[in-house]
């Protein structure tokens, strides 16, 4: 049985005074007391405060560089990562993808980074509208997931997260027939990719638009194991109804 993850991303957002949130997130993520996972990915410099403050919240970084050190300026290796308290980090977002050019091989290489660090990744797949609107969403997901995943992929250390990137920020969410088809596509493409098993035990997120007004009823569909959640994320107030979701339905 997959345990429900509700991972949160705050982007390029937050202070130290928004830490305040994050322990309001992290009473609720200990009263739901195991029956819901609790992630937040931060940005970097916020990372070692948070994890001194989060108790059941799972602290991580939204980027990992491929190489474990070395001269690349303005990049942060995961052992780095791990110094500060992260336990996961997001890999291949679409924004990464988008505005930095990330290919899916860059992603494998980020993902494997971090797994040889100690840390867990969340990758990320997730077709555009054009890509949606020619009937491709289903071999793009496939072809990201194969061709970004990492070596030894496990779910002890890996989640998969689809991601439409027309539902990102936008309040527009696919119908739930079609995050329907696209997860039992992307557990089929795992199940070719890793066999049975570890197909069936491998988390796999939906993200794009989630508020805690739909969650309950988009972490409900077959094959969606929990959530990434981006604006609604960043307050308690907005968060917790995604996690009390999450939770009720353990
Ligand atoms: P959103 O972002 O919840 O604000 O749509 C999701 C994400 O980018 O992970």
């Amino acid at each position: 049985m997959r345990r429900k993850l509700i991972a949160g991303n705050w982007k390029m957002n937050g202070s130290r005074a928004a830490l305040a949130e994050l322990v309001a997130i992290d009473a609720e993520a200990k009263r739901a007391n195991g029956g819901v996972e609790v992630a937040i990915a931060l940005p970097a410099t916020l990372i070692e405060h948070a994890a001194a403050l989060a108790l059941d919240v799972a602290i991580g970084a939204q980027d990992v560089h491929a190489a474990q050190g070395g001269a690349h300026t303005g990049c942060l290796c995961a052992a780095m990562l791990a110094e500060a308290g992260a336990t996961f980090t997001l890999v291949g977002h679409s924004e990464r993808r988008a505005d930095q050019h990330e290919t899916d091989q860059d992603v494998r290489g980020k993902a494997q980074a971090a797994r040889g660090a100690g840390l867990s990744a969340i990758l990320c797949v997730g077709e555009t509208a054009a890509e949606r609107d020619a009937g491709l969403a289903a071999q793009i997901v496939r072809a990201q997931i194969e061709q970004s995943m990492p070596d030894g992929a496990a779910a002890s250390w890996l989640t998969i997260a689809y991601e439409p990137r027309w539902a990102i920020g936008t309040g527009r969410t696919p119908m739930a027939a079609d995050i329907a088809d696209v997860h039992a596509l992307a557990r089929a493409t795992l199940r070719d990719l890793l066999g049975e098993g570890a197909a069936q035990a491998m988390r796999i997120l939906y993200g794009g638009s989630v508020t805690g007004e739909n969650a309950a009823q988009i972490l409900a569909i077959a094959n969606v194991d929990g959530a990434l959640v981006g604006g609604a994320s960043l307050t308690a107030e907005k968060f917790v109804p995604i996690i009390t979701a999450g939770a009720s339905l353990a």
